[in-house]
């Protein structure tokens, strides 16, 4: 043994090679903390000591390379000052540039997955060989950064900086087939003969058949374009790179300025401009917000883990009704390894709920996701039935039919008589309270709510609601369910509106009052997009359908008729009042006709600017940071509310539920910590200066007590 560390090994191979390897002890993954970099510096050092060595193979003994750095310190390293993470920063790079100048030839085998810091390192060796089932990339864009040890520099000059900059400015994991014909890896091959393959380069090199100074040398220098070339190449890449990122996220628009800047410069320099792009985004809020996002990711999903420990397998399940959420609940639930039973009373409901299966199953083969065997292994562990027989076997049952409590009701005590009566039953209800339907159960600890969004493949989120009779195994067995989904449960105490919608009607309150008060529709959507929202509002009500809205919103308005009026869902009635369904039917604030390509397509309707005209008045100007405020602070407020009512357990949960459940704007990171943002007074001042529009702007309690002692969500 050359070189013993906790995070990684050296050790002789055969005659003359050595091989280190990476393997993080006490962890299931490799990642580059402080202790890694420190290690990987010692073993550079052991292994040029050693001059009987003249190969070096880096390999990992875990399922991945190396996942990246440890993003857990990058919250409070950027807080720091400029200075101290470019010497963060620096420490890196010397390590990676001693291991890239050591006077011998060096090759990584890529197992699993090698992103960011994982690939900067493979970068930094010679040649790479790739399991074919490996994938690499730089995820940094998505946590408001860029590659900082390296990466933006040897990219460039071992891909083409056209390649590199689509590389890193779109953050995706990059397959081996692209990895190959880029040139980023110098073969693929099956992961068992990985390491050999690694060895028998090695060994090509230090024969002298393979010139690795060569290859070693076009890192060392500027790009393989000329100025000209340059030019025109880095005008069309960051162009498209500006379009695609819009103004929200800054990350990927430095990564090509870096690129650029320093195309012509030798390595060090080049570096030290990737240090200073590196800083100058790591500083700002977005990369707070997204690196939080990060984080709040995680924790979330660790507390469903834990939530979820010890909980009874999950063999079968069956879902009641196959209309849109049932549909898509059979197809989730079957596509991720549990056969599942889709029942109906009505045969065409289970052929429509087949087919939409069939479509996005082709479109996953089309794609070359999966293969027609799985396809068929998919539609096949869904059973489409009229019939109650397959009920008594399975493991957890999800209703989905029509909203309507009395429908439901009825439903749920009939399934209760048929099930086994250990499984949870759970309804995939929007709005009827999960407490008052387990009245009408035999077993009201067996039932919970499991609330789904649109549509069910796509959507991350699910809330998983505890009634009041709930058992906490009935919860675990849920959280359970939907983590097998493959998606992430955060657990909310009932209420109505659960809590994301709870969240998200305040905010179409807040969008009612400004039209009372004469905003017009289509600017208020134009700020409220320019802001970071996917969607402005009138195009959201659309979207989730003019009836459901106006449905929802009644109950809500029923709930809390101080915040949530019937006066300010009045835009909504008034479409619903013309038959303007929204999207479904296409016409709503906007009209949708399908468009090139089969997709949806939104214009201006005359006709609906011509109803809201008629209503509303439309032509006060609001200042747009007005409008920002009007819809923003009931929605903060709210979730600060279901935070101090203990509707949900954390901010963290909090948050991300509405990143996930509502498209919340990413790079803010959610409603709580954009009070973070603009400052627990501030905002409780803000709020103040609007509360003559009512009792949906009125401080929380929560936020005076947080205002007065200046204290903040997240730390
Ligand atoms: N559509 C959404 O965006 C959305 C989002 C979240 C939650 N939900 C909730 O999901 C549930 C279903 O909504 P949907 O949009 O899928 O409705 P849908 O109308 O598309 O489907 C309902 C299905 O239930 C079937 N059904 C009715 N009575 C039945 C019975 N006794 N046994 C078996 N099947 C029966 C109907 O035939 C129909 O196929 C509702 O509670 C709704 O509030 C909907």
């Amino acid at each position: 043994m050359i070189y013993q560390g906790s995070a990684l090994t050296v050790a002789t191979v055969g005659s003359g090679m050595a091989e280190l390897c990476f393997d993080r002890q006490q962890d299931r993954v490799n990642k580059f903390d402080q202790n890694a970099l420190l290690e990987l510096d010692e073993a550079i050092t052991a292994i040029s000591d050693q001059k009987s060595i003249s190969g070096l193979l880096l390999t990992s003994a875990k399922d991945s390379f190396i996942v990246g750095a440890d993003i857990t310190m990058f919250t409070d390293l950027f807080r720091q000052p400029e200075d101290t993470i470019k010497a963060w920063l620096k420490t890196a790079n010397d390590i990676f540039c001693r291991l890239e100048d050591l006077s011998l030839p060096t090759v990584s085998a890529i197992n699993g997955i090698a992103l960011g810091g994982g690939l900067e390192l493979l970068l930094a060796t010679d040649y790479r060989v790739m399991a074919n089932d490996a994938k690499i990339g730089f995820p940094e864009v998505k946590l408001g950064v860029i590659p900082g040890f390296g990466g933006t520099v040897r990219l460039p000059r071992v891909i083409g900086a056209d390649n590199a900059i689509e590389w890193i400015a779109s953050g995706k994991d990059q397959n081996p087939q692209t990895a190959l014909a880029c040139g980023a890896v110098d073969a693929v091959v099956a992961p068992e003969h990985l390491r050999q393959a690694g060895l028998d380069l090695l060994q090509q090199c230090m024969a002298g058949h393979f010139d690795y100074q060569k290859q070693r040398s076009r890192k060392l220098e500027a790009i393989s374009l000329n100025k000209m070339e340059a030019t025109m190449a880095f005008t069309t890449a960051k162009g498209l790179v500006a379009q695609q990122a819009g103004p929200h996220y800054p990350a990927p628009l430095t990564a090509a300025n870096a690129i650029e800047k320093h195309a012509f410069l030798p390595r060090d320099e080049a570096l030290a401009v990737e240090a200073d792009a590196f800083v100058s985004v790591a500083k700002t809020p977005v990369a707070n917000a997204l690196v939080g996002m990060f984080l709040n990711d995680q924790a979330v999903k660790k507390i469903a883990g834990k939530q979820s420990q010890g909980t009874a397998e999950i063999h079968r399940a069956a879902v009641i009704g196959a209309g849109i959420m049932g549909g898509g609940i059979a197809f989730q639930s079957a596509s991720r390894g549990t056969p599942t039973v889709m029942k109906d009373i009505q045969p065409g409901a289970l052929e429509t709920g087949m087919a939409e299966a069939g479509k996005l199953l082709a479109r996953s083969v089309e794609k070359g996701q999966i293969s027609v065997a799985d396809m068929a292994a998919v539609l096949g562990a869904i059973t489409p039935t009229l019939s109650d027989d397959a009920l008594a076997t399975v493991d957890i049952v999800v209703e989905a039919v029509v909203e309507n409590e009395k429908v439901k009701t009825g439903v749920l005590a009939g399934l209760e008589k048929m099930i086994k009566t250990d499984i949870p039953l759970v309804s995939n209800t929007s709005t009827i309270s999960i407490s008052r339907m387990s009245d009408s159960l035999e077993r009201p600890e067996m039932f919970a709510g499991m609330h789904f969004f649109n549509p069910v493949h796509r959507m991350p989120l699910v809330e998983v609601i505890r009634g009041e009779k709930t058992a906490n195994s009935t919860v675990a067995t849920v959280v359970n369910y939907a983590r097998k989904l493959g998606k992430t449960p955060i657990v909310v105490n009932d209420c109505p509106g659960f809590l994301v919608n709870r969240v998200l009607f305040p905010y179409f309150s807040g969008f009612g009052l400004l039209m009372r008060d004469g905003a017009d529709f289509l600017e208020i959507d134009k700020v409220m997009e320019r802001f970071g929202w996917p969607m402005g509002p009138a195009y959201l009500l659309d979207v989730i359908g003019i009836d459901t809205a106006v449905h929802a919103a009644d109950v809500m308005a029923d709930a809390f008729p101080d915040r949530m009026s019937v006066e300010s869902g009045k835009p909504s009635k008034l479409m619903f009042e013309h038959k303007r369904l929204g999207q479904k039917n296409g016409r709503g604030f906007y009209r949708y006709q399908p468009g090139r390509k089969g997709k949806t397509e939104k214009t201006v309707d005359p006709e609906a600017v011509e109803l809201v005209r008629q209503h509303f008045d439309g032509d006060t100007a609001f200042d747009k940071e007005d409008i920002v405020h009007r819809m923003m602070l009931p929605m903060c407020l709210e979730t600060s509310r279901c935070l101090e009512e203990n509707i949900v357990a954390s901010a963290v949960e909090a948050d991300l539920a509405m990143v996930l459940g509502l498209g919340f704007p990413p790079f803010i990171g959610g409603p709580l910590r954009y009070i973070d943002s603009i400052g627990t007074a501030k905002f409780v001042e803000l709020c103040r200066a609007h509360q003559h529009l009512g009792p949906l702007y009125e401080p929380t309690r929560l936020l005076l007590s947080m205002a007065e002692s200046n204290s903040t969500f997240f730390a």
